[in-house]
């Protein structure tokens, strides 16, 4: 995208954008491409939520269970959503608890869901083994469940870009594009 329109971009963002979407979705990916094309801080929920806790997303599952996770990823979520101009990208389960929601799908926040078929989600995933959620389950099976019940929240996002088979840089300018359409009147 040209600097005009990038320029432009910057002047009107007046709130983070946030990335939402399925683990494999390529929220921290594109959000750090993201970040540097607006020049804009990146950050990742769950590494904040690492650095806080002391220990992986794994451990943190295992030792004190998921609504413990849940409600450090909430009270995360609700710092980073309160800073200016950004780009965030929360893990994917994020959106589901209500606080987060209301944060997320708020006014002068940007959410864009990033959407790539199972298939391609489920080979991305396969690729890493600190997902607690994916640990000795099938992942077409796990996805596909967890996109139906978070396809709905996903659905609330003020933009949706696919992020399948297409190259990260094609994506990038895709987001870039939905961003400027968004903010020109
Ligand atoms: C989760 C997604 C993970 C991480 C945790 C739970 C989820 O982040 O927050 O394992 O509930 O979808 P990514 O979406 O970045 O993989």
């Amino acid at each position: 995208m040209d600097a005009g329109k990038i320029a432009h971009i910057q002047k009107k963002l007046t709130g983070p954008v946030v990335l939402i979407g399925l683990m494999g979705a390529g929220k921290t990916r594109m959000g750090k491409m993201l970040a540097g094309a607006l020049s804009l801080a990146f950050t990742d929920a769950d590494d904040v939520i690492v650095e806080r806790a002391g220990m992986s997303i794994s451990e943190i599952f295992e030792r004190h269970g998921e609504p413990h996770f849940r409600a450090l990823e909430a009270d995360v979520m609700e710092g980073l959503l309160s800073q200016g101009p950004g780009v965030i990208s929360p893990g994917g389960g994020a959106v589901m608890t209500p606080s987060t929601a209301g944060h997320v799908f708020s006014e002068n926040v940007v959410s864009v869901w990033l959407h790539a078929p199972i298939d391609v989600l489920a080979e991305r995933v396969s690729r890493n083994k600190n997902r607690p959620l994916m640990a000795g389950v099938d992942p077409t099976v796990k996805l596909t469940e967890l996109m139906n019940t978070r396809g709905p929240v996903y659905g609330r996002a003020t933009l949706r870009v696919e992020n399948g088979v297409q190259s990260p840089d094609d994506t990038l300018e895709d987001i870039l594009s939905a961003l400027y359409t968004h903010l020109t009147p």
